[in-house]
């Protein structure tokens, strides 16, 4: 027999099941080009169908450091995945230290990794890689190989989980010591309350359009860095030890429509640090309503040395306020934004939401 909620959680899964049937066949194909908050949530995996624990979503992997699930780490998890994945993988991972390196190949669009929303600080993948260290055939690693996680797939979500580099730089910035935390080069991908922890290179935002929507950012010295088109909404972002800079844009022609565009943002920690500074020479950051409790280096922005960026740098900041929303002292080539100039950064449209989002 069936008692009613039982009947209401069947009810609702069948609907889910006839809605990704319903996209389906409108595409003509099982393949969904968009994002939804759908991909960022498990929906109860089990149920009892006539005195049977039953798997109700068979795209579900459960990663379990204590054995309970399919896989015990996480790799073994996406390497369960088909080459050219053409449906949503949903990666659940349970609450453990999962100390191991991470892959998402390109050959696999469609996963999610998926922590409990209780106990995202508590689900972490964590790596120690340095791009001073050394590779097993000596070689160095580098700052792009030392990420803990490497997504290079398109469509990646990520929820409720951390990430993490457990290397600590000594002082603002030294080399050797970048440590990444995850890299991202898929196109399309949405992190929802995940956090990022590391000290300098913490999250290189490489390539694609990307949506950061309520993370924890920590770093110390150009921790979010890369050539990505992404929009960080609403993160906290914290800056730890003896800071140097929080973003590095890596644009280098007005050719390439990317930048970072931080809106609603907190930024909190140990001053001074700069905002940002140009990795490129069209580097673009834009902060829009957002918050500086924390000291601001003294002009604010940084041209890495080369004065020839100067008039080809975009470095915007938009209604932002707390102690380190202060302009004066600002570098000239960095710039109040008017409603007009803010508009293109200050929402979804600034990363196509038209084209891959329905969240
Ligand atoms: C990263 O590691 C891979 C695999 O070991 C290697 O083939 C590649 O050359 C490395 N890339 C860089 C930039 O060091
Ligand atoms: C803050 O940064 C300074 C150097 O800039 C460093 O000496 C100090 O230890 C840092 N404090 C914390 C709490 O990280
Ligand atoms: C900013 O700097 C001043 C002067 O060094 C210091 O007193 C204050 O505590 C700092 N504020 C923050 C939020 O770090
Ligand atoms: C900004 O800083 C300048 C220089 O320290 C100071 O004179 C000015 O009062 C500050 N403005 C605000 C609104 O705090």
């Amino acid at each position: 027999m069936m008692n009613s909620s039982r009947f209401g959680v069947l009810f609702f899964v069948l609907s889910l099941i006839w809605d990704e049937t319903k996209v389906g066949s409108a595409q003509n194909n099982n393949m969904r080009n968009y994002i939804t908050v759908d991909d960022l949530v498990i929906y109860s995996p089990w149920i009892r169908v006539r005195g049977v624990e039953r798997r109700i979503q068979d795209k579900v992997i459960v990663v379990d450091k204590n054995g309970r699930g399919d896989s015990l780490t996480v790799q073994g998890a996406v390497d369960m995945v088909p080459q050219q994945n053409t449906h949503r993988v949903k990666i659940q991972i349970l609450p453990g230290i999962y100390s191991e390196k991470v892959h998402v190949p390109a050959s696999k669009p469609y996963i999610s990794f998926i922590g409990d929303p209780k106990l995202a600080s508590q689900t972490v993948i964590t790596g120690h890689d340095k791009a001073s260290d050394r590779d097993i055939n000596g070689g160095l690693i580098g700052t792009w190989n030392s990420s803990s996680v490497i997504v290079e797939a398109d469509y990646f979500c990520a929820s409720y989980i951390t990430f993490q580099n457990t290397v600590v730089e000594p002082y603002g910035g030294l080399e050797g010591y970048q440590a990444v935390a995850l890299r991202i080069s898929g196109d399309k991908a949405v992190f929802h309350k995940v956090r990022f922890l590391g000290s300098q290179d913490t999250l290189l935002d490489e390539s694609g359009s990307h949506l950061f929507y309520r993370c924890f950012i920590q770093g110390a010295t150009d921790f979010i860095f890369g050539n990505a088109k992404s929009l960080y909404q609403e993160c906290a972002i914290s800056v730890v030890g003896p800071a140097f800079a929080i973003a590095a844009h890596h644009r280098n022609s007005e050719n390439e429509d990317t930048g970072f565009s931080f809106v609603n943002c907190k930024v909190t920690g140990n001053g001074s640090v700069f905002l940002g500074r140009a990795w490129g020479r069209y580097s673009r950051i834009i902060y829009a309503y957002t918050e500086f409790n924390i000291n601001v280096t003294v002009g604010g922005w940084q041209d890495w040395g080369s004065t020839s960026s100067d008039n080809t740098v975009v470095f915007g900041e938009y209604q932002c306020r707390g102690i380190g929303a202060n302009r004066s002292g600002r570098v000239p080539y960095s710039k109040e934004l008017n409603h007009i100039e803010a508009t293109p950064y200050l929402g979804r449209k600034f990363i196509n939401e038209e084209q891959w989002l329905r969240f």
